[in-house]
């Protein structure tokens, strides 16, 4: 009988390594989880950025599939710390790339909709030349160029509109808000996808398994501004809040955030062979469980 396959997990107790780690546990499959700065039960510490440390893991491990999903995702600290941003989003990442290549693992990594810079108004196709505009945004897209540059085999996954447990995101600070106030203003000139973490993990591990290779979008359906979603979660969580919407003008971020954010999905939907969920299914998903 073939051995189990390797799987090596990184950023583990993240909010999209904590979904994705939950599917791999029900898979034959010998996992080695890593997380930082803290470790969990369960899991060993691996600083991505400490060559030495990635040496170790992998001459130890050996995997046969390595799943990144840790990265500096702080979109407005990066504007102030860009040279951590570019050490986790680029350095660490172009070391993980290599070490793939010298151990013939398949590298899964995730990155983002801001490699784009938000002007268009149709859904980014995977080869559309990126143009980042923020920080973040230009450490990630670094973080791509050196997978390719790397020669190792690898599935780079861009998602948009994070939400899941175990993380900071939209839906949480909504139902914080929602909960503790009358009235709220949200923008509604900036549009995306949300999308549930389970859904993306389960997206990683189908596309991994099937032998898709490749830059590949991933977002649940269909777009709508955040506005819209703030309105769902308010409703699906029973509140009585106002949402008003507003424009983003009204709320200055350091780091600027783009108008249009819809990622064309239609290249994983083939490879998938299946239709991705609709974020309001997910949403209620979401909130059901956290309730
Ligand atoms: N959230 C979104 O809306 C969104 C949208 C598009 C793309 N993405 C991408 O999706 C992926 C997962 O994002 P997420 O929202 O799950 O992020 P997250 O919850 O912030 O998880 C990232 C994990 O990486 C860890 N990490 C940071 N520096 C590290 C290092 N040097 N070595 C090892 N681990 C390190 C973080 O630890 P700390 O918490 O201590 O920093 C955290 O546990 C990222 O690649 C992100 O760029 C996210």
């Amino acid at each position: 009988m073939k051995d189990k396959k390797k799987i090596l997990v990184i950023g583990a107790t993240g909010m999209l390594g904590s979904a994705l780690t939950g599917k791999l546990k029900d898979m034959p499959a010998e996992l080695h989880l890593a997380s930082w700065p803290v470790k969990t039960d369960g899991t060993f510490l691996l600083d991505i950025t400490n060559p030495d440390a990635v040496e170790e893991a992998f001459n130890r491990i050996r995997p046969d599939v390595v799943y990144n999903c840790s990265a500096y995702t702080d979109v407005d600290g990066a504007e102030k710390n860009v040279e951590q941003a570019i050490l986790v989003n680029s350095t660490a990442v172009s070391l993980l790339a290599q070490y793939c290549y010298n151990y013939k693992s398949l590298l899964v990594h995730i990155s983002t909709d801001y490699v784009f810079d938000g002007k268009g108004n149709t859904p980014y196709m995977p080869d559309d030349k990126p143009s980042p505009r923020t920080a973040y945004g230009k450490s990630k897209l670094m973080g791509e160029n050196a997978i390719l540059e790397s020669q190792c085999e690898f599935l780079i996954i861009r998602t948009a509109w994070l939400f899941g447990p175990y993380g900071k995101n939209f839906v949480e600070t909504i139902i914080n808000l929602a909960s503790t106030r009358d009235e709220i203003k949200v923008v509604n000139d900036q549009i995306g996808c949300p999308t549930y973490t389970f859904e993306l993990a389960n997206a990683m591990i189908e596309l991994a398994g099937n032998g898709s290779r490749g830059i590949y979008h991933f977002s649940n359906q269909p777009a709508c501004s955040w506005y819209d979603f703030a309105c769902e979660i308010v409703a699906a969580a029973g509140l009585s809040c106002k949402v008003n919407p507003c424009k983003t003008e009204d709320f200055p971020r350091p780091a600027q955030r783009p108008a249009y954010s819809v990622l064309d999905i239609s290249k994983t939907v083939e490879a998938l062979k299946h239709p991705v969920g609709l974020w309001k299914d997910s949403l209620r998903d979401y909130i059901s469980k956290r309730n």
